[in-house]
């Protein structure tokens, strides 16, 4: 007797996605966005000026920390069970009292308009298609305010870098509660920036030319700190003139909101550039810094960057929402432990009691099965997307979510689970101890 059930057309996302790929290939058509990581980075290189590439694909010193973070999946391989009827695929988990489609976030990414002029927004428009929350970097290349107005009820967080000033922290986490956003999650790994060597071998650092300050720029408090004095011996930008400063003044200037002459005139997007370097970040931040955030917001708040078992128990004992188990994507401590190393040890730390998420080195399903199987409740994309922008735009990102949705469904669906819950640690196994 046949069973009913096998009579049901499996046409899940990723039996469509594989099924349209496959009949455009009928038809001579090959993807536009390439499917593997590698293809999708090579691909990009192609579109990106070779300081955006540099800026986007690189990481600190050697560049062991970003490697290790994609090679040290393998350290775990996956366990696959069988007879466990997967034709319906359940991909939406809950997230701070939220249901969401499918345990993926984006990364906080700055100066997006690196890969394209549209940058945050046109991402924006891809996380809202799929459901997967934005998280808007502080280092955005447009304002918090437009991103939300891209993205109707799509969920959306904000990423904060604590600034040297608490006045202009509490405006951006103010901003960030106006304009929807759903958590806050403080980087803690960024007081200073990395040794990147593949920058510093280009002398090119983003911000100088007033990219990636928008959440700056468009922020009373950082507005109001512009008319105040430089602190004394605050360094200056701009050491020596010549024929290439006086092209990154004009594009600067060309950038900032407001006309043209005005900006020449008043100097004001030189000194933003200025006033960012001097405050951006502040080296000091310590546990006692937290309770201040807290007063600010009632949102949940996620510290990112944690790596050691210990400071995960005292973002646990300070009170903390989640944190995100992250080194940066190998961009900030060259050699440093890899985050799907790290996780296990952080997950056994916090013994449940606040959701960890994951990020730095998901390059496919596979790699955000076994980060959750490892007891990451959600996992964050961070490069793969933005070379979809730089390919595609907002269809270009699109289309990378579609890929890691669609192969996360069928590795989930592959190993033997119907729902994410389903996916636990004895659906690993270790390789050499
Ligand atoms: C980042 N990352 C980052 N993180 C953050 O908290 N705020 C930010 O503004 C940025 N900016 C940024 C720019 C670029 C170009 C990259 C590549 C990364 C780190 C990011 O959130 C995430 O941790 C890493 O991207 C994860 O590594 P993979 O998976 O992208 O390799």
């Amino acid at each position: 007797m046949q069973d009913k059930k096998t009579d049901v057309p499996t046409n899940s996302p990723a039996v469509q996605r594989q099924r349209e790929l496959y009949i455009g290939g009928l038809s001579g058509k090959r993807p536009s966005i390439p499917i593997s990581f590698t293809a999708l980075q090579s691909a990009a290189k192609e579109k990106m000026s070779p300081e955006a590439f540099a800026y986007v694909a690189g990481g600190a010193g050697l560049e062991r920390s970003m490697h290790h973070n994609v090679q040290a999946f393998d350290q775990w391989r996956i366990w696959p069970r069988m007879l466990k009827d997967v034709s319906q695929r359940d991909l939406s988990i809950e997230l701070f009292g939220k249901k969401l489609p499918s345990p993926f976030l984006l990364s906080p990414i700055g100066v997006l308009e690196l890969a394209r002029p549209e940058a945050d927004l046109a991402v924006a428009r891809a996380a809202a298609a799929h459901q997967i929350p934005m998280i808007f970097s502080n280092q955005a290349s447009f304002p918090m305010e437009e991103c939300s107005a891209q993205m109707a009820q799509a969920p959306r967080w904000f990423q904060l870098y604590w600034s040297k000033s608490n006045e202009l922290v509490a405006s951006l986490v103010q901003r960030a509660e106006a304009c929807g956003c759903d958590a806050i999650v403080v980087t803690l790994d960024t007081t200073m920036l990395g040794w990147r060597e593949r920058d510093l071998d280009l002398a090119y650092l983003p911000f100088m030319q007033g990219k990636g300050i928008a959440q700056y720029v468009s922020d009373p408090v950082f507005q109001k700190m512009l008319d105040e004095p430089e602190a004394a011996g605050a360094p200056d930008v701009i050491p020596h003139i010549n024929l290439q400063t006086l092209t990154n003044l004009t594009r600067l200037i060309a950038k900032y909101p407001g006309s043209t002459l005005g900006n020449f005139r008043s100097k004001r997007p030189l000194q933003a550039v200025r006033k960012f370097t001097n405050v951006y970040s502040r080296p000091s931040l310590s546990w006692q810094d937290l309770p201040f955030l807290r007063q600010c917001t009632r949102l949940p708040i996620l510290l990112k960057g944690i790596l050691h078992p210990e400071d995960a128990k005292m973002a646990v004992d300070a009170g903390v929402d989640g944190i995100v188990v992250s080194n940066h994507g190998g961009r900030q401590v060259d050699g440093s432990i890899s985050s799907i190393t790290a996780l296990p040890h952080v997950i056994e730390a916090v013994k449940g009691q606040i959701p960890v998420l994951m990020d730095s080195g998901i390059r496919n399903g596979a790699h955000a099965f076994k980060a959750l199987a490892l007891g990451a409740k959600a996992v964050c994309i961070g490069r793969p997307y933005v070379y979809g922008l730089a390919l595609g735009g907002e269809q270009g990102v699109r289309e990378v979510l579609k890929n890691i949705l669609a192969d996360f469904e069928l590795t989930m669906g592959l190993a033997g689970c119907k729902e994410v819950d389903e996916i636990n640690t004895s659906m690993l196994m270790k390789i050499g101890g």
